[in-house]
This record gives structure tokens, sequence and C-alpha cells, in this order.
């Protein structure tokens, strides 16, 4: 039998093993659902579905393994654990009602490949195995005299990328409540970027890496590298492609001013 160590020095390496392989495959071939689906991957469901199906993992296993932990009881793994529960409470619960809302309202939705969100669900599951063995079990609490500082510092970090995120994902859903199709979005950060939900969720994901100070975070942080940023590469460049002269001209794709 492979002990949970083990398991969890496997994984760590699988989460770094994965992330090269993600973002070269992505830099040529988009995960086909959104604006990049196209026929031919299978199967599909409703996406508010597919959505809270393969996010689900982070809720569920994070809650089942948590009390587990070593550190279980000690507040400050409380806390740490708290902000990845806030995000992903979010993203599994309250983001898939709000696409079910507004795809009842017009009826515009185009189907999720089954296959792209068991890969999603797959992921899921070592991620929130990592992150929640990490928090209560294998960080050392004792011997971190930095913790609050790290702690402040990330969370700071990770709250400013979450209203970036929700904010985006709120215009983009809006956007599409009201149909027609696709829309160029404007105001606040799409005037910087054309994915500012990515940019958000990059910044989030960097702001856990500081506040776990960890392999762990660190990694998935990377991951998240690997796959938003040659996906908002393919998102922008569709908008240039679909919109032309009438796309703003200054807009990067996902990093402000840089890229
Ligand atoms: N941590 C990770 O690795 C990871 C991976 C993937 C996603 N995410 C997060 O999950 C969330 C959703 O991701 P996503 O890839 O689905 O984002 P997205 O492609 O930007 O789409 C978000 C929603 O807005 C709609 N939409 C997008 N652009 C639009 C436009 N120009 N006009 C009208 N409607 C538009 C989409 O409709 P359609 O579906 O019809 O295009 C979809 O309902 C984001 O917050 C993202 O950061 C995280």
């Amino acid at each position: 039998m492979v002990s949970d160590q083990k398991l969890f020095h496997y994984s760590l390496r699988a989460l770094y093993l994965i992330g090269p392989p993600t973002y070269i495959s992505l830099r040529f071939l988009q995960a086909p659902y959104g604006k990049h689906h196209r026929p031919g991957w299978g199967p599909t469901m409703s996406p508010p579905l597919a959505w809270f199906l393969m996010e689900s993992p982070t809720l569920w296993l994070t809650l089942l393994l948590f009390p587990f932990g070593l550190h279980s009881s000690n507040p400050k793994s409380l806390i740490l654990i708290s902000p990845f529960l806030l995000h992903y409470f979010h993203r599994t619960c309250i983001y898939p009602l709000r696409l079910q809302r507004n795809s009842v309202r017009r009826g515009t939705v185009s189907g999720f490949p089954i296959s792209v969100a068991v890969m999603g669900f797959g992921f899921n599951l070592l991620n929130a195995y990592l992150q929640a063995r990490w928090v209560s079990q294998y960080k050392d609490y004792d011997s971190d005299r930095w913790f609050w500082w790290r702690f402040v510092g990330g969370l700071v970090l990770f709250c400013g990328g979450m209203a970036v995120n929700i904010w985006s994902d709120r215009v983009l859903v809006g956007l599409k409540k009201e149909g027609g199709g696709y829309k160029v979005p404007r105001g606040g950060w799409f005037e910087l970027v054309s994915c500012p939900n990515y940019f958000g969720e990059i910044v989030e994901w960097l702001g856990w890496a500081v506040m776990t100070w960890s392999w762990v975070g660190l990694g998935f942080f990377l991951y998240t590298c690997a796959n938003l940023v040659p996906r908002a590469r393919a998102n922008h460049r569709w908008y240039l492609e679909k919109f032309g002269e009438d796309y703003p001209k200054g807009r990067k794709a996902v990093v402000p001013f840089l890229y």
C-alpha cells in the first residue's frame, strides 16, 4: 500500500509534470468550449452543470480530507484554507447558477464537452488533494515565523485578483444575457486586456502561492498560467479576427501593458 507521504510526493510531481505539456498543447489546440467550441469532442452537457461537477472536488474532497490532518484544528490552518474554499464555493456553486440563469432566459448556450469536464474533474481531484493535505497536514506552522506577513500579503493579492475575476466574469455573462452573440466587452479592466477574468484568476493563485509559501501553492499558480495564458492569447486573436478594426488596438491579451 502506498503511504500518504508517497502519494503526496507523487501527486506534487504530477502537478509540475503536467504544466509544460498543457502549455505547449494549448498553444496549438484550444480546449473546445465557449468561443473555441467545435464538434468532434464527443457528447456534451450543459455548461453550468459541467462547471458544477468538474469544480466540485475542490469543495467535497477538501472538506473530506481536512479533518484527518494533524493541524485540522490549528486556527492558522483553518484561516489558511478559507480563501481556497471561498474561491471554490463561488466557482462551484455561484458561477454555475449565474450561467444557468442566463441560459434559461436566452436558451443560447452551446454544450460543454464531457471529455473536457472529465479532464477538469481529474485535475481538481489532484489539486484539491495537494492543497488540502499541505494546509492540514504537511505545512510546519510552528517554525514559520513569517506566517502572518505572508498570509496578509498573499491575501491582499488573492482578494484583489478575485475581485477582478468575479467582476469580469459578471460583465461577460451580462453581455451574453443581452443576446445577439459575442460582443466587444468594454470598460474597466477590459480596456487593458482581453481576458481580465483570467488575469484576476492568475493573480489570485499567485496570492495563494505567497500565503501557503509552498511547492503546492507555486505548482498550482504555474499550472494556472500554463492553462490560462495560451487560452487568453487564443481569445485575444479570436477577438481581433472577429471584430477587426472595431476591436481596441491597445489591449493586451492577459497581462496589462505586457502581454
Ligand atoms: N484555474 C484555472 O486553470 C481555470 C481554467 C479555466 C477557467 N477558469 C476560470 O473559470 C471562469 C470561466 O472561464 P471561461 O474560460 O469559461 O471564460 P470565458 O471564455 O471568458 O467565458 C465566461 C462567460 O462569458 C461568456 N462570454 C465570454 N466572452 C463573451 C463575449 N465577448 N460576449 C458575450 N459573452 C461572452 C461565455 O459564453 P460562452 O461559454 O458561450 O463562450 C461564458 O458564459 C473564469 O473566471 C476563469 O478564470 C479557471
